[in-house]
């Protein structure tokens, strides 16, 4: 596929993040060449979108240019091979990330009312895989958000993102939730300072930070008592 504007004059660096503006950091343009690089950079993402779910065997396209335009709370991490495609660059693997407001239960069956960040999507390329690329990602994103993947949700984690994380990360085993996501156990103890004023009760009292902000009082019964009303499938990210 031919872009108009070459990948490295798009993205400067190996790993570049991008929010809903469409507009890498770095990049330096008048109104003209900003327009034209979104809409280059719009036609790659919409590219590994599908690329990504036809690799999960998932119906719907997860990562899309319009979704991440209209969803300022999600961060799109592309990495970038600067020598692809005679020297102007090739953009081979891509992560999506975002926090979501979560009902999710631990071993014991208690739950806990988070809003952990998490793994919408990730792909690398299918001929690039099993070379570290994913790694070389999934790093970066986590120094950028200062976390562990002992502290993220995964979205509807596939067979290979699993094996990816025992590999890489020692986290050897995943707790699926009803709600599609998955956290590793130890998940949990970093959430303690929480759990005593958040876990395991309809009455939720005494909530810190953003978890003070006010929320619909049956959101958790409707969790317990299996309504589905917070129910994301993965098709929503
Ligand atoms: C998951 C994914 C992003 C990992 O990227 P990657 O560049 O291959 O990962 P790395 O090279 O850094 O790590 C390699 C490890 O990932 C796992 N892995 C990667 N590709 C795999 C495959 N085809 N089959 C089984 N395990 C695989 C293995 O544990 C592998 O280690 P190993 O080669 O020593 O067995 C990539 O495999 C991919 O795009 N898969 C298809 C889409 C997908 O499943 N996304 C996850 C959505 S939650």
């Amino acid at each position: 596929m031919e872009w108009s504007v070459p990948v490295n004059s798009m993205l400067k660096d190996e790993v570049n993040k991008l929010n809903y503006t469409l507009i890498p950091e770095g990049f330096k343009g008048d109104v003209r060449e900003v327009r034209l690089m979104q809409e280059c950079l719009s036609k790659l993402i919409d590219g590994l979108g599908e690329q990504s779910a036809d690799a999960q065997g998932l119906n719907k396209v997860i990562t899309t240019a319009e979704k991440l335009r209209n969803t300022a709370t999600h961060v799109l991490y592309l990495l970038k091979d600067a020598n692809a495609k005679d020297g102007s660059g090739d953009v081979i693997g891509m992560l999506k990330v975002g926090r979501k407001h979560l009902f999710l239960f631990d071993e014991h069956d208690q739950v806990c009312e988070v809003e952990p960040l998490c793994v919408l999507d990730f792909y690398v390329k299918r001929d690039r895989q099993r070379h570290g690329y994913g790694r070389l990602l999934f790093d970066h994103m986590l120094a950028d958000n200062e976390t562990s993947p002992f502290e993220i949700a995964i979205d509807g984690p596939s067979p290979k993102m699993e094996q990816f994380l025992a590999r890489n990360y020692g986290v050897d085993r995943l707790l699926h939730q009803n709600n599609n996501f998955a956290v590793a156990p130890q998940f949990f103890q970093h959430t303690n300072e929480l759990r005593s004023s958040l876990c395991s009760t309809p009455a939720v009292s005494a909530a810190v930070g953003r978890f003070a902000a006010p929320k619909p009082a049956s959101a958790i019964a409707n969790v317990i008592h299996g309504t589905g009303a917070l129910y994301r499938p993965k098709s929503s990210g």
